[in-house]
């Protein structure tokens, strides 16, 4: 086995197939290994492979990811790159379970099954869920799932239970719910599958490196992606750090992590140069990212700081707006991935991103993964009930 596991905080390392997701010293930690290949040539072949392996987004970089010839794969990622008025759109709604989780769930349920486990378990907002609800199904691991009571689109319940999952309501907020699963797991031996477990980051990483292959390995100016728990921070600035010393890319993009104004610690914290760490009681119309105490806390200040990178707020009322102006462009997405590009408007306005720099911003989750966002955001004239006659439709809208 080439990785290991290593504390952020005190480097200390253990062994990558023991079961644990804090060091001693309380802090997190990493899955390090040894050198990434220095050329780009194997990664791009595979794209014209039919092999699952390389037609997965994920482990068609299985030299960046994990040693191991026993893969739970879809596959997933091979996401599309999307250009629409100048700035891209990289869509990881369209992974198998419709968000970005697929890629990091690959990668933890392989390692659940590498290291023995019969159960799995994680807290979510309902993307997590479904993702590993699927992944254990496909693995044949029984999935336990710790949702916010009455916090998660009904959508994203139906489909987590769809695929066999059994669905704790815990009362309380998503936080309260993180708390619980990380003690539950730790006193019954469930497996762990949340982002502070190390191996999820690693899949999580793909959605950078694939974007990096997309723009031929061109850096582009700004990669721009919603903050949550804050993995996914975490894991860009991973992706990016390891690109950069491998050489895949010759210079390091910004990183913008885009929070919603009322789940906002983690823009609070870059606010005072991350001087403390802040924990809010989490509102927002996103509940995706309806987080007050992201977990990945070290690990994304470090991504912010290795890219030279910002994090932004923006408030309910733009992040619905923008989300209106993604789906009418044809593209669609769930709220929490809009607050990327209604942090672009904001940025672009207060003059840190420049005119003509090159943009991509992550789109997390699938338009239909929140039908009521939609429903509630649309203008209500678009929908007309009618009589089934031709003089009805004509009157309804208003052509002869
Ligand atoms: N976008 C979507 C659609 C999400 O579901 C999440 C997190 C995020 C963004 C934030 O990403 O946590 O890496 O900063 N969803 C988790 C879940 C909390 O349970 O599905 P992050």
């Amino acid at each position: 086995m080439s990785e290991w596991l290593q504390c952020i905080g005190c480097d200390s390392r253990f062994d990558a197939m023991e079961i644990r997701y804090t060091c001693d010293c309380g802090n997190l930690l990493s899955v390090e290994r040894d050198a990434l290949p220095a050329s780009t040539a194997d990664f791009d072949a595979r794209r014209a492979s039919r092999d699952p392996i390389d037609q997965s987004g994920v482990w068609r970089f299985r030299e960046g990811i994990m040693d191991t010839a026993d893969i739970v794969t879809h596959p997933e990622g091979a996401t599309r790159l999307y250009e629409r008025g100048g700035i891209f759109f990289k869509h990881e709604g369209e992974n198998p379970t419709g968000s970005f989780k697929d890629r990091g769930m690959t990668v933890a349920i392989t390692q659940a099954r590498r290291v023995g486990a019969r159960a799995v378990a994680c807290a979510s907002t309902g993307n997590t869920s479904s993702s590993l609800a699927a992944y254990a199904a496909q693995a044949g691991l029984r999935a336990i799932v710790f949702m916010p009571a009455g916090k998660v689109s009904a959508g994203k319940i139906a489909q987590t239970l769809g695929y066999g999952a059994t669905a704790l309501q815990v009362r309380g907020d998503f936080d309260a719910a993180m708390r619980l699963v990380r003690e539950a797991c730790d006193r019954l031996g469930i497996y762990l599958v949340n982002s502070i477990n190390p191996f999820r980051i690693e899949g999580q990483k793909t959605i950078v490196w694939e974007l990096l292959q997309d723009l031929e390995w061109n850096a582009p100016d700004w990669i721009v992606v919603p903050a949550g728990n804050l993995g996914n921070t975490s894991a860009f600035g991973k992706a990016l750090g390891e690109a950069h010393r491998a050489g895949w890319i010759s210079r390091m993009p910004r990183l913008a992590s885009i929070q919603a104004s009322g789940a906002n610690p983690f823009f609070r914290s870059f606010s005072e140069s991350f001087a403390q760490r802040h924990r809010v009681a989490a509102e927002t119309v996103a509940s995706a990212i309806r987080i007050g105490d992201p977990v990945s806390y070290e690990k994304a200040v470090a991504s912010i700081r290795l890219t030279n990178g910002v994090v932004e707020e923006v408030t309910d009322a733009e992040l619905l707006a923008a989300k209106r102006e993604i789906d009418e462009m044809g593209i669609g997405c769930e709220p929490a991935s809009a607050t990327t590009f209604a942090g672009v408007k904001k940025l672009r306005a207060s003059g840190v991103i420049r005119d003509g720099e090159r943009i991509v911003c992550v789109l997390t989750g699938h338009i239909l993964k929140d039908a009521d966002a939609i429903m509630a955001n649309v203008p209500r004239e678009r929908v007309i009930e009618i009589d089934p006659t031709l003089a009805a439709v004509e009157a309804a809208v208003g052509i002869k």
